[in-house]
């Protein structure tokens, strides 16, 4: 048996900030964030658009392009480093209430930026092992709640959204042929949420407000997720017999163009083989991923057969990535 994405679907809140109405309130530019990071707009969520609300619309998107009904689910798996509740219950537990199915298993997993590559080997592991026949895998993030707005090094960089993935069993020869999932706790702090776990807890009055968001040493995490993301292409392309020439498309994280452009020069990867669309989304950690397989799919570019590689990398530190013969 082999197992993959059988479809794809994305949910983007309707409301969007460009880097003009951002510069407003932030001490920025459209030319600094461009320049810096190739993003133009963001989408935010609503108050009624948390993380389980948007990674249900996705998943009802993915459904819905399928042609399967919700009752063919009977596992859930959601990345997200920003669900409803702050350590449990998990958020994927809230999207099967949502979708009111019952008998089916559903877990969270933290691992940022790279949630959605993780994402998929579990789902992978969970049909070939045949505890599941079909496992929706969605990225959903809600990072405004935990943005800084008065920090310009990093209001600029994120946005909210979701994208979901139909795994189950799929024609011999195509599907997720291999995966590099990989992990760097000693950088744990270049990327964090400072305060409000059982470590560091929020202590009213005494906490920073600073330390109460989202924290990240840009430099470090640039200088990671260059080296990472030339780490894993080779590795996917060495593990399974690849040249740049057979890839049809790599779908990084779409944190910031530089690191992409960065990337491609180094692994000698022409830069038009790689999906970018963070210029519309900006940094959707663990959504990312999924929500550009979804707009490549509404776009009809992604034909049976293509080669495509996933490059996931951020917070943790974490990285990794997929082979997917679509
Ligand atoms: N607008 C205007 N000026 C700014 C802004 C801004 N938004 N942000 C920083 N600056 C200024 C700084 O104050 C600094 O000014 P100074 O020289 O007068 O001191 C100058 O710009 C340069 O600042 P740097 O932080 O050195 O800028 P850099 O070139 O490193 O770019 C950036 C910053 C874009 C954040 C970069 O470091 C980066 O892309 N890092 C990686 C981020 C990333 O990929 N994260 C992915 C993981 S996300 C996740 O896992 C959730």
């Amino acid at each position: 048996m082999t197992a993959g994405i059988i479809s794809v679907g994305s949910y983007i809140p309707a409301k969007r900030v460009s880097n003009e109405e951002l510069s407003k309130t932030v001490d920025t530019s459209d030319e600094w964030i461009k320049s810096h990071t190739g993003i133009g707009n963001r989408h935010i969520a609503s108050e009624e658009e948390t993380c389980s609300y948007m990674a249900t619309e996705a998943a009802k998107d993915a459904l819905n392009r399928a042609g399967l009904v919700k009752e063919d689910l009977d596992f859930i798996i959601v990345a997200t480093i920003t669900p409803d509740y702050k350590d449990f219950p998990a958020t994927a537990n809230l999207v099967q209430r949502n979708l009111e199915i019952g008998n089916i298993g559903s877990i969270d997993i933290k691992a940022a930026c790279t949630g959605f590559a993780y994402g998929l080997e579990l789902g992978r592991g969970l049909i070939l092992g045949g505890t599941a026949k079909k496992v929706l895998v969605v990225g959903a993030e809600k990072l405004s709640a935990i943005t800084n707005w008065d920090d310009r090094g990093t209001a600029v960089l994120f946005g909210d959204g979701a994208g979901a993935a139909v795994m189950g069993s799929v024609d011999e020869g195509t599907g997720i042929v291999d995966s590099v999932l990989r992990t760097d706790g000693t950088g744990y702090d270049a990327l964090n949420m400072p305060t409000g776990g059982t470590a560091t807890p929020y202590k009213p009055g005494e906490t920073p407000k600073e330390d109460m968001y989202l924290y990240m040493d840009g430099q470090r995490v640039y200088n990671f997720a260059v080296k990472v993301n030339v780490d894993i292409v080779k590795e996917l392309m060495d593990r399974n017999n690849l040249i740049p020439e057979d890839i049809d498309y790599i779908v990084p994280h779409q944190a910031n163009y530089r690191i992409i452009l960065a990337a491609s020069r180094r692994s000698k990867i022409p830069l038009d083989k790689y999906y970018l669309n963070m210029e519309e989304y900006a940094n959707t950690s663990s959504a990312s991923i999924p929500l550009a397989l979804a707009e490549m799919d509404s776009k009809g570019l992604l034909k049976k057969g293509m080669k495509i590689l996933t490059v996931g990398f951020g917070g943790g530190l974490t990285y990794g990535g997929n082979y997917i013969v679509w």
